[in-house]
């Protein structure tokens, strides 16, 4: 198997960026996604699973490209929207849907596939004819039964369109339901199941859609729009192969008509152009069986320690540990699942060896967990240049704690207690009381480097010889200003930005004796509560100050 992870070089990725961290091949996830375009006639018409992996380096390649977004809720609609999916590629589906949201991308000319009678019945009654953009579809439940070509005991969590499912309304029950609908209905949906290796499923789904939409056709309704959901499986371990995806193309493709065909794919379009990067930290044995744990486990691969599917681990030069023998690789968690491979034999593998779990695209990251105190891990993106570079930083320890705002609850009886100003003011910091009003800065150079990222030289005038955090956020909040106004097209501040949230890292003194010089990068807009806001992550040149601004605008 030569795959393109056989072009990295483990250690210096190691060395240059630390370990564990995941890794997406750009150019794997091109290609992919140009592979599934065959079926639909357009990488537009690939409707990307933000749930697969919502990874902002995933999401910002596919977007750039040209791919559509498949969005659960609010959430990950933002998350789409800020990483420069347009919302007229953007399609809302989830059995719990709501209304703001549906109102939200009808207005913005999203599409809302619909899965709840009650959904439904709501929007008709609130129709009122050629006010929006947006697109309505159903999704379907189709009386066809998912089949699988091996049956395994996991394949129950996984058949969504399966009779007994909870997705969708039910085929035989949409005449009667459309009856009074005076709703566009101009598309329909169905998602078969997940890890599918029968592509005879894919061809039922197809029949389904067909026949409901004849019979949607029948009663008035302009369908234009078939959805067929995602689901194409692709392989862990050997011995179970699934049908490629020139082969489910190839199968569908004599049955299209004229109707516009769109599919979901998310294990097939990310699962082999992500792995993540870990290390061997140590092998020790335990009654004549040799163990060696490494610093990734269920916090990011609960999938494969808790449903046991066992992906294929790289160690370099073309090699991977088998998947047979008395040895076994386990995470460093503290509970006895968290094993990656049950049986293994470890001959060639060392302490501080760097290893890769392959084909880690999917459903991983978007699973990963906090368990034992773990953070989320960086992302590094392998380009198209073959170049290796840092996408997502590390989440700090306790980041993740602290940006939720807990509330502290102290436990206490005493009485209040008044404290002598001269107590406190003593106490107080003397510079930000009392001298920080004299600091001044001024920007003295704007750079725009590309679209959406700006370079700053400030220079900086402080009484204490260096940047203090105050004085940071003054800068930064200043600066966040100027560049979603100059991005915006704006040549005056003619009307108002401000900072909703700062997030912050100080990791060193920044002495303000040198131009202060640092890039903002701004997110694309996207919507809470109705307002439009930008997120800018800001990062000085030495590395010492990073940090984020939302802003509303
Ligand atoms: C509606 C919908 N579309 C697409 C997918 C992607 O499925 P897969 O990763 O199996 O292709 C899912 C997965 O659950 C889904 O629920």
């Amino acid at each position: 198997m030569n795959s393109w992870y056989s072009e990295l070089s483990l250690r210096d990725i190691q060395r240059r960026f630390g370990s564990a961290a995941w890794i997406v091949s750009e150019r794997q996830l091109i290609n992919n996604l140009n592979r599934l375009a065959t079926f639909t006639g357009g990488v537009d018409k690939i409707l990307y699973p933000v749930k697969a992996n919502p990874a902002i380096p995933v999401l910002q390649i596919l977007a750039r490209e040209g791919a559509g977004a498949d969005c659960a809720n609010l959430h990950e609609i933002n998350e789409a929207l800020i990483c420069g999916f347009p919302p007229e590629r953007i399609v809302y589906n989830s059995p719990v849907q709501d209304m703001r949201t549906i109102h939200f991308m009808l207005e913005s000319g999203g599409t809302v596939v619909v899965d709840d009678p009650h959904v439904l019945a709501q929007l008709n009654n609130e129709w009122i004819a050629d006010k929006t953009p947006g697109s309505i579809w159903l999704r379907i439940n189709p009386s066809s039964k998912v089949e699988y070509a091996h049956k395994d005991a996991l394949q129950e969590l996984m058949a969504h369109g399966s009779e007994s499912s909870k997705f969708g309304i039910p085929e035989e029950e949409l005449s009667a339901l459309l009856a009074e609908c005076k709703l566009p209905i101009s598309g329909l949906h169905l998602h078969v199941g997940t890890q599918m290796d029968n592509l005879n499923s894919f061809e039922l789904a197809l029949a389904s859609l067909h026949r409901v939409a004849d019979s949607l056709m029948e009663l008035g309704f302009d369908i234009k729009h078939l959805d067929i959901g995602g689901g194409l499986g692709i392989s862990f371990a050997d011995g179970k192969e699934f049908p490629s995806i020139e082969q489910w193309a190839q199968r569908l493709l004599p049955a299209c008509r004229e109707f516009s065909y769109y599919a979901e794919p998310g294990h097939a379009l990310v699962g082999d152009a992500v792995v993540l990067l870990a290390t061997i930290e140590t092998i020790k044995t335990s009654r004549g069986r040799k163990w060696a744990v490494c610093n990734v486990g269920t916090d990011q691969l609960a999938k494969i320690t808790l449903l046991k599917w066992e992906h294929p681990v790289y160690y370099g030069n073309g090699k991977y540990l088998s998947h047979h023998g008395n040895d076994a690789l386990a995470g460093p968690l503290c509970f006895a699942g968290d094993v990656l491979i049950h049986h293994t034999d470890l001959t060639g593998i060392e302490i501080n060896q760097p290893i890769l779990i392959t084909k880690a695209g999917a459903y991983l990251f978007a699973l990963s967990n906090t368990f034992n105190g773990r953070t989320a891990l960086p992302w590094l993106t392998f380009n198209g240049q073959g170049e290796v570079h840092l996408s997502v930083h590390k989440e700090e320890l306790f980041n993740r704690v602290f940006l939720q705002q807990p509330v502290f609850q102290i436990q206490s009886n005493a009485e209040v207690e008044v404290v002598d100003p001269d107590h406190f003011h003593h106490l107080q910091s003397d510079y930000i009381a009392r001298r920080m009003h004299l600091d001044e800065y001024e920007f003295v150079k704007l750079e725009r480097l590309s679209d959406k990222r700006y370079r700053f030289t400030t220079q900086v005038k402080s009484t204490v010889g260096f940047i203090s955090m105050p004085l940071a956020i003054r800068i930064f909040g200043d600066a966040a200003i100027v560049a979603v106004l100059h991005d915006a097209g704006a040549s005056t501040k003619d009307h108002s930005v401000w900072g909703q949230k700062i997030c912050l890292d100080y990791f060193g003194n920044v002495s303000s004796s040198e131009p202060f010089v640092f890039t903002m990068t701004l997110s694309h807009c996207y919507l809470f509560h109705g307002n439009r806001k930008m997120a800018v992550a800001f990062e000085t040149e030495t590395k010492g100050i990073q940090g984020i601004v939302i802003a509303h605008h």
